[in-house]
């Protein structure tokens, strides 16, 4: 297929859920673009709407049906308009979505995203609704394109999970793990940060896991920090890319968090001062019945291994309030162990549950007045303990990447720290755009620093 095929077509890409679908939709960019699309962020004037779908609750499904449901009555202003779908509720639900959105086009898996140019030529072409969702070796689609690179960009590593948690949906909207190669990651990396990239955040569901199953190796064998595990390996890899500042990565699962990780992260400049670690539950009986593989004591252990590296490390989480039989005692030991911690912030989620797996097969038992009050309850400890840590910064200068204009605010600024707060700051004469500051921060809150440019970095030749 040779670029230019679709020099009149505009394509509208619509994104739910995680990151790791933010990275799939600009791969699908990329790929349209390269396949002579424009890409446009306004969906009225697109020949073809691609909406990205998150199965991860039962709400996010439903959004995004509700969206579908609108794009397909919008075909009677605009009879020819492609609508496909992608992202996990295209694996997880296949051919059932061609019953429930009437005027859907085409259903492609996340593995199979590098289908789509050739998927939308036939269906221009006369060729009829299209269902690929699984490949038939299950591969991975290593998609490498980026567009509209800013100053931070996201970067595949791991596709799919296996670790077979037995509320999520994950394992079979995206399949097995598969660790991309990382030569491959690496170039990817190169290429960005040649197109201004400086910070990359490495995603997985599970990004710890890199390469446990297959041989996939770094080149380089003698690794400079004594360096035997993959991820831990793939990290020091990455930190050899000239001009790259910063590098994140999400999620990692307490088992990965090896005394290996914790050296990479406290002997490599670059790393941030963040990790993302998901805790789910802080009783083992909940932790046992989600089948989560550790403890709360070894959730505990995986914290003081980071932190003993890493003294002031910010620590952010995902908890699910409201797993089946949880009862008051296992909320409060959840609640204590994050008093614990102190968390920097944390992503809580009511239990949701999903077909086909296991904990859909037991009774969804908590009210759902019980699961919003124990929600309500960790926000408002989230925000406490949130704001007491970020009090802490107040009267520091402090790193920090700017990424653009603030959301709420367009005359000012936001970026992040290493630890991954955001800062909004008023612009400076002179500062024409993204990169890296140093601000006095002069005020906190639980989510949000605010301060005052005290330097700008002069570009490194
Ligand atoms: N119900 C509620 N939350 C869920 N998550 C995953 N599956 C479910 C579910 N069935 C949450 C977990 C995970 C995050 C991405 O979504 O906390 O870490
Ligand atoms: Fe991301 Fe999970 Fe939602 Fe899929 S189901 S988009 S992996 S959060």
């Amino acid at each position: 297929m040779g670029i230019g095929q679709f020099l009149t077509m505009k394509a509208h890409i619509r994104t739910y859920g995680c990151q790791m679908n933010e990275r799939d939709s600009e791969a699908v960019g990329a790929l349209l673009a390269n396949a002579g699309f424009e890409i446009v962020t306004d969906e009225t004037v697109a020949d073809v709407v691609i909406v990205n779908t998150c199965s991860v609750r039962a709400k996010a499904e439903d959004k995004a049906l509700g969206k579908l449901h609108n794009l397909a009555a919008s075909k009677h202003a605009h009879p020819a308009r492609i609508i496909g779908v992608i992202g996990c509720m295209a694996r997880r639900t296949g051919a059932e979505l061609f019953e429930k959105v009437k005027g859907l086009d085409f259903v492609i898996g996340p593995r199979r995203l590098s289908v789509l140019p050739a998927v939308i030529e036939s269906i221009r072409n006369g060729g009829g609704a299209v269902l690929d969702i699984i490949g038939k070796a299950d591969e991975p689609a290593n998609l490498s394109g980026h567009i509209n690179t800013g100053i931070a960009s996201f970067v595949t590593v791991v596709e799919g999970c296996s670790r077979g948690c037995t509320y999520c949906v994950v394992p079979e909207a995206r399949g097995p793990e598969t660790s991309r190669p990382a030569t491959d990651i690496i170039e990817e990396i190169r290429t960005l940060v040649s197109a201004g990239v400086k910070e990359v955040t490495l995603l997985g569901q599970s990004v710890t896991s890199y390469g446990r199953k297959a041989g996939i190796g770094l080149e380089h064998r003698q690794s400079p920090l004594g360096l035997e595990e993959q991820f831990p390996r793939l990290l020091e890899g990455v930190a050899t890319v000239p001009g790259l500042r910063r590098i994140r990565f999400a999620s990692s699962h307490p088992s990965g968090v090896t005394v290996e990780l914790a050296r990479a992260m406290s002997s490599l400049p670059a790393i941030c001062n963040h990790i993302h670690l998901p805790l789910q539950s802080g009783s083992d009986r909940i932790l046992g019945l989600m089948r989560r593989g550790y403890s709360a004591d070894e959730y505990r252990e995986a914290v003081s291994r980071l932190r003993t590296a890493v003294p002031h490390l910010a620590i952010t989480t995902d908890i699910i309030v409201g797993f089946p039989t949880e009862t008051e005692a296992d909320f409060d030991a959840t609640r204590r162990l994050m008093e614990e911690i102190q968390f920097d912030n944390a992503y809580v989620f009511k239990y949701s549950p999903r077909p086909r797996t296991t904990a859909a097969r037991w009774v969804d038992d908590v009210p759902p007045e019980t699961k919003a009050l124990r929600n309500q309850l960790l926000l408002e400890d989230l925000d406490r303990v949130g704001l007491s840590i970020n009090q802490r910064l107040v009267g520091r200068d402090v790193e920090v990447l700017v990424e653009g204009e603030s959301l709420r605010n367009r005359t000012r600024w936001s970026g992040r720290t290493s630890s991954g707060k955001i800062v909004i700051v008023e612009p400076v004469d002179g500062m024409s755009g993204p990169g890296m500051i140093t601000v006095r921060i002069e005020r906190a809150m639980p989510q949000t620093l605010y301060g005052t440019i005290t330097g700008r970095e002069k570009e490194r030749a």
